[in-house]
């Protein structure tokens, strides 16, 4: 493949350091090692195969003999050793990264990458092997444990894989991919303007419901990238609407169909009136009468609406059928298609019924923004701003530096902004699936306001989610201000940056209905998801790039708040 091949020949080039696997005996270092290894053309290590070589028994016999301490002592200085081999790649035993010292060595002299699995696939590889961690007790209960015990250690690595479906051939190209990226990140590679990834992958890391991101130029037509072979001979069910069909759809379809068993195409009208009921009623019936099957794989091709509504559909029909989203609008590429939540709206509010179903992949093919109507790319832009004001300053401050090159739609640029977006929603999304534990609702940012003024439009093309997000970011800054988070200076830094890229800031700025009074703006927040039975709840900034929830924020408060800017 054209695309691993310049990952190698970049790695090559840039990386003056061993590549250093670990993970839990069965995750596969070893089997991915060789084939890594292999591809770069780099000797490859076992640490294990060294142990045993130098102290001329086997690994059980020295835990026996000597005990579990001398065995990682040995360990540690056989790692030493192999990591001032520079250019290679080795597979380090399970626990080596778990011992302090050996960890800092490991960290600072080698690209260190987790190869992480779930427990069953490691009970299963590891069946029948003479591990001498394994001899006493339940495998099960071992790995759990270890896992469990091991997992800050391992979560020390750089970089993090996991995906219990890829074959050690996809995997090894896929951590290619990771390293190609993490050494542009700390710029090994130092030229930006040449290098645009063609692909890049991250994890979504939900235990055995995680899945890839793929990001990159022209990944539609790159099928072998992104689709794992388990998914081939399926029968596929692509859902979009009419304004991504003739832009995107028909390409893509053609592109999968030589993969697949067959592949149907539902084409809905565009916008937010087709997450209802019976657009949902429409897409199920259309799938059965097709003849959907368990094993069949369902492509949501389209924004965040189309996403959403397959999503539901997907995990409601035959009560669950796998599906891959392929994002094609700013917005649903650096949020509504990472996470997993999915829906349709109803007469009482907006996405009130839906479900928490993963997809199997994300699939962002920058390629597809360049149809997308500016207005769609600038609401979209809204979400990237909502997620580093919420946690990352240096993002927000890279975005205000970027400005620019943003406006421009310099790709690489704008492929770093999806990329962090993503990478910040996936963190997110892996402490606080469900949204239990507050993280997760802070990607909320802004929507307490905006969902309420996106109501009192109608959901129609007066104002796009977005767009009523960046007014709800500013409102939201005036209010985290106001109770004693922010500074002024920080509030007009953020109204500046949304003002230069092209976003309105104020409600008098936006269509709202003629008569629109404050009290209708509160009303509906009041409704909105977010709200307990003591009230109101807000998402504030404590500074710029962190946030938390807000219960007690007066109401007079929030009124002066929504009047200033009317
Ligand atoms: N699930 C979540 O976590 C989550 C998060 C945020 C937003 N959302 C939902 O996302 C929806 C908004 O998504 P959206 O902004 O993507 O809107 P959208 O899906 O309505 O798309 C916007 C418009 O762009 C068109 N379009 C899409 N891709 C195109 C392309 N490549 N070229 C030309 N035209 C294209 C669409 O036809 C539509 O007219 C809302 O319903 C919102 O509730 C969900």
């Amino acid at each position: 493949m054209i695309k691993t091949q310049s990952n190698i020949e970049s790695i090559k080039a840039n990386l003056d350091k061993p590549i250093v696997l670990v993970g839990l005996m069965g995750a596969g270092k070893t089997t991915v090692g060789r084939i890594l290894a292999d591809m770069l053309g780099w000797p490859f290590y076992d640490s294990d195969d060294e142990i045993v070589r130098t102290a001329g028994k086997s690994i059980s016999a020295i835990f026996e003999e000597e005990g579990e301490p001398a065995f990682r002592e040995l360990e540690r200085i056989t790692i030493r050793g192999l990591l001032k081999n520079g250019r290679s790649v080795i597979a380090t035993g399970g626990g080596s990264i778990s011992v302090s010292e050996t960890a800092d060595m490991i960290l600072e002299n080698s690209v260190c990458l987790w190869i992480d699995a779930s427990v069953p696939v490691l009970v299963e590889r590891t069946a029948g092997s003479d591990r001498p961690l394994l001899k006493h007790g339940d495998p099960e209960e071992v790995l759990t444990t270890l896992l469990e015990k091991r997992r800050s250690a391992y979560m020390q690595a750089h970089l993090h894989i996991l995906d219990d479906n890829l074959t050690p051939d996809d995997m090894a190209t896929r951590i290619l991919m990771q390293i190609c990226e993490y050494l542009f990140e700390h710029n090994a590679i130092e030229d930006e303007e040449r290098h645009i990834p063609q692909a890049l992958c991250m994890t979504v890391s939900l235990f055995d419901r995680s899945y890839p991101i793929f990001i990159g130029a022209n990944l539609l037509n790159d099928i072998d990238v992104w689709l794992s072979h388990e998914f081939h001979g399926r029968k596929a069910f692509i859902i979009t609407d009419y304004n991504v069909r003739e832009a995107v759809t028909d390409r893509f379809q053609a592109a999968i169909s030589p993969y697949m068993k067959s592949v149907a195409v539902m084409e809905l009208p565009p916008g937010e009136k087709t997450k209802s009921f019976d657009r949902f009623q429409v897409v199920v019936e259309w799938m059965i009468e097709n003849g959907i099957k368990r094993d069949s794989l369902v492509f949501a091709v389209g924004g965040g609406v189309i996403g959403d509504l397959t999503g539901f559909a997907a995990s409601s029909v035959l009560r669950g059928v796998e599906f891959i989203q392929v994002p094609t609008t700013l917005l649903s590429m650096v949020d509504s298609s990472v996470g997993g939540k999915t829906g349709i709206n109803s007469k009482f509010g907006k996405n009130m019924i839906g479900t928490f179903y993963q997809p199997r992949a994300v699939v962002i093919d920058l390629e597809t923004l360049d149809t997308l109507p500016q207005r769609e790319w600038l609401a979209g832009y809204a979400e990237i701003v909502k997620t580093a004001l919420l946690g990352d300053a240096d993002f927000f401050y890279w975005l205000e530096i970027n400005a620019d090159k943003i406006l421009e739609k310099t790709p690489v640029t704008v492929m770093r902004a999806i990329e962090k977006s993503c990478h910040m929603k996936a963190e997110i999304v892996a402490q606080d699936e469900h949204e239990e534990n507050g993280l997760r609702a802070r990607l909320n940012l802004g929507h307490t306001f905006g969902h309420a003024f996106e109501n009192l439009s109608g959901y129609g093309s007066t104002l796009l989610h977005g767009e009523a997000v960046a007014v709800g970011l500013v409102l939201a800054a005036r209010l985290s201000q106001r109770i004693g988070n922010l500074s002024e200076k920080d509030v007009l830094r953020i109204t500046e940056h949304l003002q230069k890229m092209g976003l309105k800031t104020e409600i008098r700025d936006i269509e709202l209905p003629e008569g629109t009074t404050v009290s209708e703006i509160i009303d509906l927040m009041r409704k909105d998801k977010k709200s307990n039975q003591d009230g109101m709840v807000f998402i504030v900034m404590t500074r710029i790039g962190d946030s938390e929830l807000a219960y007690n924020i007066p109401e007079d408060l929030v009124k002066e708040i929504i009047i200033e800017s009317m």
